[in-house]
C-alpha cells in the first residue's frame, strides 16, 4: 500500500466507533499499519478486520495496561481520540461522574501520550493528535465537565509540543463540532431535550448541518502525515464554523 502513511504505524484509541473507526480507516487506507485500541473489544476488533488493522482492549484510564499495551513497540503516530461524554447540568452532576470524564478524556490521554512517547524520541519523529472538541474552546450547556476536559487537553498538547520539538516529535489537537456518531445518536435519543439540544449544537455552526466522523479523519490524517512538518501546538477546528460562536 503506498499513500503518506506507507511504512508507518499509528495507533488510534477509542477506534471501535464513530470519529475512530473513520480515523483508524483513514490512516489505513493511505498506508499505516494500524492498531485499533479501545475499551469495546468486540468493535475494537471488528474495526481492525474492516481495515487489516490490529486490535487490543484497552481501558485508557488504566495505566499499567496502556503502558503494556503501548509501550513496548515504537509508533509513528497517535491518535488520542476516545472519550466519553455525559451530558447534564453542571448542578446535578455527582464527583464520580465528573470523575470518569476525567479520567477518560484526560488522564487517558496523559498515559497514552507518555507510553509512546519514549520511542517517538528515541527515532526522533512523531505526530501525536489528539480530539479535543469545539465545547474546549466555546464552552457548552448542559457539558461543563466535558469541555473541562478538552480544554485541559489543549494545555497538555502545547506543553508537549515545546518540550518535543527537539525530537521532531509535533502535537496537536482536532476539535470537532457536532458529527454524526454514537456519542450524538445518544444525544438524539434522549427524546425531545436531546432534539433540542442537538437543533441548538447545529444552529452554533454556520454551515447548518452536522460533520461527519470522514471529515474529522482527514484532518486528523493531515496532522498526522509527514506534510504537516512545521505545524505543532495547534487546534484545528472541524466543526462547520462553530468556534466563531454565535
Ligand atoms: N461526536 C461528536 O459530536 C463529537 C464532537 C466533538 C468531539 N468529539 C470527540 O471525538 C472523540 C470520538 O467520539 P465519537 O463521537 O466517535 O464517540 P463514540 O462514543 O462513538 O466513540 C468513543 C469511543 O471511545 C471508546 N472509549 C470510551 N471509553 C474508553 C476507555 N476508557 N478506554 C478506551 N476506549 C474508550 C468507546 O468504546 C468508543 O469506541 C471523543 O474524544 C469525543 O469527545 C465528538
Amino acid at each position: 500500500m503506498t499513500g503518506r502513511f506507507a511504512g508507518q504505524r499509528a495507533v488510534v484509541t477509542g477506534a471501535a466507533s464513530g470519529i475512530g473507526a473513520a480515523i483508524a480507516r483513514r490512516l489505513a487506507d493511505e498506508g499505516a499499519g494500524v492498531l485499533v485500541a479501545d475499551i469495546d473489544a468486540d468493535g475494537a476488533a471488528t474495526t481492525a478486520g474492516q481495515i487489516g488493522g490490529s486490535a487490543v482492549p484497552l481501558d485508557v484510564t488504566d495505566p499499567a495496561a496502556v503502558h503494556e499495551a503501548l509501550g513496548g513497540e515504537p509508533f509513528d503516530v497517535l491518535v488520542n481520540n476516545a472519550g466519553l461524554d455525559d451530558f447534564g447540568w453542571f448542578t446535578d452532576i455527582e464527583p464520580a461522574r465528573w470523575r470518569r470524564m476525567l479520567a477518560v478524556n484526560v488522564e487517558g490521554v496523559l498515559a497514552c501520550t507518555q507510553a509512546v512517547l519514549p520511542g517517538m524520541q528515541a527515532r526522533r519523529y512523531g505526530r501525536i493528535v489528539t480530539v479535543t472538541s469545539e465545547a474546549g474552546r466555546i464552552g457548552a450547556k448542559a457539558n461543563a465537565v466535558y469541555a473541562t476536559t478538552k480544554a485541559a487537553l489543549t494545555g497538555f498538547t502545547k506543553s508537549i509540543a515545546r518540550e518535543n520539538a527537539r525530537f521532531t516529535i509535533t502535537a496537536n489537537c482536532v476539535a470537532p463540532g457536532p458529527t454524526e456518531t454514537p456519542m450524538v445518536q445518544a444525544i438524539r435519543d434522549r427524546g425531545e431535550r436531546g432534539a433540542a439540544t442537538l437543533a441548538a449544537m447545529i444552529a452554533g455552526t454556520q454551515l447548518g448541518r452536522l460533520g461527519t466522523p470522514e471529515e474529522v479523519a482527514a484532518a486528523v490524517a493531515f496532522l498526522a502525515s509527514p506534510e504537516a512538518s512545521y505545524i505543532t501546538a495547534e487546534t484545528l477546528g472541524v466543526s462547520g464554523g462553530m468556534g466563531l460562536g454565535g
